[in-house]
């Protein structure tokens, strides 16, 4: 994928714009990325802590040849890209390098703590996919003190695990670059990312919580299907297949 830039100080979200290019026909590969996002969003109608000059915030068109049922690898190509740039940030001499995981669906976690989000964002065109925007928000070198409670309660950044400061660019340059060879190879035979995702999956096996459209529900999470479902087994024994829901 060659990728273009669109780079801007201030937006609301990169997303919309993301959408505005899109269906002026843009090709895949196009960046949109700010400095800051005054109305940055996160999944499930939640806000993205967004500060000027501190983190990433970005958005990648896609126009993927998958069908909708492997939409949801797009998010978790989203995750591993972070995981990937997370390990490779590691491999410079870190004394003691932070733990990463992936919380289901789409947060990346460092020693436990929000570190990144991705939000993916689809358009159709009749059962076919249109186009795709992969939104990510990565914390560089975020400072939290201005953030709200629950945003300081369970965020943390790079800088702050790391115990340095990063430069933005190279970061962002290296979740590029792993994000374009990871969705290469989805296309590729034996492409599923099903098997790395779960490698990073911090839920499985564990007790959890998960708030649906139609309540709460109890259980163990056992095990993600091909199409990144959480299967969940409540006290009773019976199995529920999750495909979007907020872990607690
Ligand atoms: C989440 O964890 O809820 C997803 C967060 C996604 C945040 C990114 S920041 C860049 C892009 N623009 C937005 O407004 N949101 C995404």
């Amino acid at each position: 994928m060659k990728y273009r830039f669109l780079r801007f100080d201030s937006v609301a979200s990169t997303m919309p714009l993301s959408h505005e290019f899109a269906m002026q026909g843009e090709q895949e590969g196009l960046v949109v990325i700010a400095d800051e996002q005054t109305a940055g969003r996160g999944r499930a109608g939640h806000t993205w802590f967004s500060p000027p000059a501190q983190s990433l915030y970005l958005s990648i068109l896609l126009r993927p040849a998958l069908p909708a049922a492997q939409l949801n690898w797009l998010t978790m190509i989203g995750a591993l890209a972070i995981i990937d740039t997370v390990q490779s940030l590691v491999s410079q001499h870190v004394p003691r390098p932070p733990q990463p995981s992936i919380k289901w669906f789409n947060d990346v976690n460092l020693n436990g703590r929000k570190v990144s989000g991705v939000l993916v964002e689809t358009a159709w065109l009749g059962d076919a996919i249109d186009y795709a925007v992969i939104g990510i928000g990565l914390n560089v070198n975020t400072q939290f003190a201005d953030a709200p409670a629950d945003v300081q309660a369970r965020a943390t950044s790079l800088a702050t695990e790391f115990g340095r400061a990063f430069d933005r660019e190279v970061v962002l340059a290296q979740l590029l670059q792993h994000f374009a060879a990871r969705y290469t190879r989805l296309t590729q035979p034996n492409g599923d990312p099903i098997h790395d995702y779960a490698h990073w999956l911090d839920t499985i096996g564990r007790p959890v919580k998960i708030t649906l459209a139609n309540g709460d529900l109890h259980g163990i999470a056992e095990r993600i299907d091909l199409d990144g479902a959480l299967i969940i087994r409540d006290a009773q024994g019976q199995p529920h297949r999750c495909v979007y829901g907020a872990l607690m």
